[in-house]
């Protein structure tokens, strides 16, 4: 976890790293800190716990003045998130500063050496040992050289990360590294810029420099940026890429919050995955880089991620299985990782990761790639790493996702998995064009229901006060709307602190009844589908314990709005399988309104992050 920024030019250094991490502080947001060289040739830091406003308000204060500087959010793994253990972390000398993104699995025993060799460790953390390693190297064999010193350090250490350094000693220059953790550069006529994603540098460079594992940067105040492999070579062609997000898209521009301008989004974040998808051979998914051939031949697909991205899984296994007619395991990665998967030498994993960075699912993609299965990405983050080590990629194109919760990718991801599912359909005969088109065609009406559905929104708001002051909530539906019932009660968990649980309506009898009396609430997705009497009926025994039901139904259901408290109304959706990516929205939407009634910052609820790099 963690967000990391360096910054070297012309402007004051500050200035940008504050911003940066603000974009960056859905990575982590329980400390932070900055670091100058200033003008008088020392370094100038200032850190806290709390989050980047904290720090921002001790920089009106403190005043850090420079123009070369590093800087930090932080999500605690290793020491309490105290003043004492944010980053930056610093040398005896107090003239290194490292920031660091990741995990030094060694770091005990290097903390032990270095104590022994008379270093005085100031932190808990792991990060810190590293700015010691650079102090003995920067003393050594790397005098002079801010790239080597880092490289020497970087030789002990075993884990993951992406670290900035820099050096009162070597004004100008900031020198990076990366291994199994994020870190992008641009270069540009104001200076060089480094950060854990594109997002902070949208608004300064159209184009990054992707760093690689195991390789090195070294930035200047000029704006020039070298890399260089793990000998100390240059490294002539670094990745470039370019980046299509434009800066707004990381701002609130007027929206209350990034959950609620992020939800908005949704229905364009649909429109643009769907453009110009249809073709003559049926869904046009070029990314899978696969003949239709060995399509075909596919025999099973293996679906592997995390949190939200795991209830798109469930989504895409009925799809898949539905449509294709090839038999889906849907796994978390956590727990795939952990046991022998059943691949054969024709099976597909598809790994869907909003972010690209989760530690788990990378960790699974990994493990089925070594198993030989071809590993496709379904992710929205441009250059992740689950983009670079995958076979092909399905971009979800749903543009920066910063509120910790997923909302726009969580819609995006089960429409990238419908077309793979169409696509998967085509190539093993069980669908003709003429199907294909029929339910491309069903797809491209997601947009203007979600929109419907947002424009309803006022129904949620007014359903919320029933859980203002509930302790629990329980959430029902049936068949893929199970699995819209889970996800409801995740948004709900993560973003209002208010537990609650999901059940496939059926099993309401087998344990959760328990829980219910009056006032209860519970929470039922009830669509016009083929199980819809089935669901009724458990809203009836629901409603028989005294609980308050609120139900999300098709326009029109008066049976179901004569026996609820509320009914968030959904517009005619086309076809069964879609009404979970139409029915989560009401859903996304109850969940803010309650979290706000009871007070919470639903962009960064406390203890989650958004990316998740750690097992
Ligand atoms: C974290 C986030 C969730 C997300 C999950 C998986 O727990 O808080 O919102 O669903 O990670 O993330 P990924 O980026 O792999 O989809």
């Amino acid at each position: 976890m963690c967000g990391i920024v360096g910054y070297t030019g012309r402007r004051q250094a500050a200035e940008f790293l504050l911003s940066g991490l603000a974009a960056l502080e859905y990575r982590g947001y329980d400390s932070a800190g900055i670091e100058v060289v200033s003008p008088s040739g020392n370094l100038h830091g200032v850190k806290c716990a709390g989050r980047v406003s904290v720090l921002a308000e001790r920089c009106r204060t403190a005043n850090p003045v420079g123009t070369t500087g590093i800087a930090h959010t932080r999500w605690a793994t290793h020491g309490a998130p105290t003043d004492r253990n944010a980053h930056p972390h610093l040398d005896c000398s107090g003239r290194i500063a490292i920031v660091h993104n990741g995990i030094i699995e060694n770091f005990q025993e290097l903390r032990a050496y270095l104590s022994r060799a008379g270093h005085k460790i100031a932190s808990d953390t792991d990060s810190e040992v590293i700015a010691h390693l650079v102090e003995d190297a920067w003393e050594g064999p790397a005098r002079g050289s801010l790239v080597d010193a880092l490289r020497n350090a970087c030789q002990r250490l075993e884990g993951s990360y992406a670290i900035a350094l820099e050096c009162a000693d070597a004004p100008g220059q900031i020198a990076v590294a990366r291994r199994g953790s994020p870190l992008v550069l641009a270069s540009t006529e104001d200076g060089a810029y480094a950060a854990s994603d594109v997002t902070p540098l949208a608004a300064v460079s159209s184009h990054v420099i992707q760093l690689e594992d195991d390789q090195f940067a070294l930035l200047r105040e000029d704006g020039s940026i070298s890399v260089f492999d793990s000998e100390g070579l240059l490294v002539e062609s670094p990745t470039r890429l370019d980046i299509d997000w434009d800066a707004s898209a990381a701002t609130l521009g007027g929206y209350a919050d990034f959950m609620a301008k992020e939800m908005a989004e949704q229905p364009e974040a649909i429109e643009r995955l769907l453009k110009d998808r249809l073709d003559e051979h049926g869904i046009r998914l070029d990314e899978l880089s696969m003949t239709g051939e060995e399509l075909a031949g596919i025999d099973r697909v293996y679906l592997v991620a995390c949190g939200t991205s795991y209830h798109v899984g469930l989504i895409a296994r009925e799809l898949i299985e539905q449509w294709a007619g090839i038999p889906v395991f849907c796994e978390y990665a956590s727990e795939l990782n952990y046991k022998e998967p059943l691949v054969t030498e024709h099976t597909l994993c598809v790994v869907i990761t909003q972010s690209g960075e989760t530690a788990d699912t990378l960790t699974a993609a990994r493990r089925m790639r070594a198993l030989g299965c071809r590993v496709f990405a379904v992710t929205n983050v441009l250059g992740s790493t689950a983009a670079r080590e995958s076979d092909g990629t399905l971009y979800v194109q749903a543009g920066p996702e910063i509120c910790v919760c997923s909302t726009k990718a969580y819609t995006a991801q089960m429409v990238a998995c419908a077309l793979l599912a169409l696509r998967l359909a085509f190539s093993a005969g069980k669908m003709g064009h003429a199907e294909v088109e029929r339910h491309f065609r069903n797809l491209e009406a997601l947009p203007d229901l979600i929109r419907e559905v947002l424009r309803r929104s006022w129904q949620g708001k007014r359903a919320a006060a029933l859980f203002r002051r509930a302790s629990s909530a329980l959430f029902l539906g049936r068949g893929v709307n199970s699995t819209t019932a889970y996800e409801g009660a995740l948004k709900l968990k993560e973003v209002s602190y208010l537990h609650a649980e999901a059940y496939p309506a059926g099993e309401m009898k087998h344990g959760p009844i328990a829980l219910l009396e009056p006032g209860f609430p519970v929470v039922a997705i009830v669509p016009a589908d083929h199980v819809h009497e089935k669901t009724l009926s458990n809203i009836q025994e629901v409603i028989a314990r005294g609980a308050s039901c609120v139900a999300v139904a098709t326009d029109g259901d008066e049976a179901v709005a004569s026996l609820c408290e509320h009914t968030l109304w959904i517009p005619p959706v086309p076809e069964e399988m879609l009404v979970p990516i139409v029915a989560i929205v009401h859903l996304q939407l109850l969940a803010r309104y309650v979290a706000r009634a009871r007070g919470c910052d639903v962009d960064k609820p406390r203890n989650l992050a958004k990316s998740v790099t750690v097992e």
